[in-house]
C-alpha cells in the first residue's frame, strides 16, 4: 500500500500541484472527462509517477464516493487537490452552482471523513470570489456551515441570475467552506486550505487572451502590479508549501496569488473594473 494523492480536475493547475506532491505516492487522476484524466495519466507515467485515471463528476455525491473508494484501494489518502470547475463563460448559473459551489462542498465533506493523519488538502478557488463585496456575518456562516444538501436552497443563492455572480459566490463559498471544514480535518490531524489564483495561463486562459474579450484582459494584466498573468507552476509552488511539513500550522486559510490584481481592483489602477464586474 502507498500513500495516495487524489487530484480532481486534471487541467494544468491541478497537474502542476500533483507533480509537486505525488513522487513515491499513488496519484489518482479524476476528471469529468475521462480522456483528460487519461492524457494526464500518460504524461505522469512518462515522468515516473504511479497513477490511475477515473471519471468523476463532483456535482454528484455518488461519483465522489466512488472516487473515495477507488483511492482507498491504493492506500491512505494523504492529499486532496481540487482543481475542477467550470468558468462563467462555460456554463449556465445552475451548472456553475452545482459544480463549483455544491460539488466542492461535497468533496470537502466526503474526503474530510477519510483523509489520513498528517494529510492535507488544497482547493482551487479564484480571485473572482474576492471581487464580491462583503457578505453579512449570517451569510458567511450559512455558506460555511449549511449542510451540503441544503446549500443550494439558500435564498441569496437562489436569487442569482448571472453567471459571473454564480462563479463569484461559488468561489467565495469555497473559501468559507474550507474555513468551516478546518475543524473536522484538524480532528484527523489534517490541514485544508484554499488558493485563489488570478489569471493563470492555461490553454483556456490563453484562448481568452486571444479571443474577443482579449483586449480587456490584456489591458487589465498590463495595469496590474505584476504586469503579467501567472503560471500553473507558481500556483503549484504555493500549494506544495501548504501541503509540505513546513505548512503544518496553516489551516482553514485562503491564499490570493494574483500578482496584486485584487488589491489594484479595490484600491488601485484597476478600480475602473468595478463598473463592469
Ligand atoms: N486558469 C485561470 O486563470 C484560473 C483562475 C482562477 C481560478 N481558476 C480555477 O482553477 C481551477 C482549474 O482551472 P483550469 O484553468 O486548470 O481549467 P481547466 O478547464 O483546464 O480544468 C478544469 C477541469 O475541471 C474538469 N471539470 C469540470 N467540471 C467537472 C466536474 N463536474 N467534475 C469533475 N471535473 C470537472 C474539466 O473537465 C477540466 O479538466 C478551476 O476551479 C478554475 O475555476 C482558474
Amino acid at each position: 500500500m502507498k500513500e495516495v494523492v487524489v487530484l480532481v480536475g486534471t487541467g494544468s493547475i491541478g497537474q502542476a500541484i500533483a507533480r509537486r506532491v505525488g513522487a513515491g505516492k499513488h496519484v489518482v487522476l479524476g476528471d469529468l472527462k475521462i480522456e483528460a484524466a487519461q492524457v494526464a495519466a500518460k504524461i505522469f507515467e512518462g515522468a515516473g509517477f504511479e497513477t490511475s485515471a477515473i471519471a468523476v463528476d463532483i456535482s454528484n455525491r455518488e461519483s465522489i464516493l466512488k472516487l473515495a473508494l477507488h483511492a482507498q484501494k491504493f492506500g491512505a489518502v494523504k492529499n486532496l487537490i481540487c482543481a475542477a470547475g467550470v468558468s462563467p463563460s462555460q456554463a449556465p448559473v445552475e451548472k456553475i452552482l452545482q459544480v463549483d459551489l455544491y460539488g466542492t462542498a461535497v468533496l470537502l465533506e466526503e474526503f474530510g471523513k477519510i483523509i489520513a493523519q498528517g494529510g492535507s488538502g488544497v482547493i482551487i478557488s479564484s480571485q473572482s470570489g474576492h471581487r464580491l463585496g462583503a457578505l453579512t456575518e449570517e451569510q458567511n456562516f450559512q455558506l460555511a456551515t449549511t449542510p451540503t444538501e441544503e446549500l443550494l436552497n439558500l435564498p441569496f443563492l437562489k436569487a442569482i441570475t448571472d453567471t459571473l455572480k454564480a462563479y463569484q459566490y461559488s468561489k467565495r463559498c469555497n473559501v468559507l467552506r474550507v474555513a468551516g471544514q478546518a475543524t473536522s480535518w484538524g480532528k484527523r490531524g489534517a490541514t485544508i486550505n484554499s488558493i485563489s489564483p488570478g489569471i493563470i495561463i492555461t490553454p483556456l486562459a490563453a484562448d481568452e487572451l486571444k479571443g474577443p474579450r482579449g483586449e480587456g484582459y490584456r489591458k487589465m494584466l498590463e495595469a496590474s502590479p505584476a504586469k503579467r498573468a501567472g503560471t500553473p507552476d507558481e500556483v503549484g509552488d504555493l500549494a506544495e508549501f501548504l501541503m509540505s511539513s513546513r505548512g503544518r500550522f496553516i489551516s482553514g486559510a485562503d491564499f490570493l496569488i494574483d500578482g496584486g490584481t485584487t488589491a489594484s481592483y479595490w484600491f488601485g489602477d484597476l478600480q475602473y473594473l468595478k463598473r463592469t464586474h
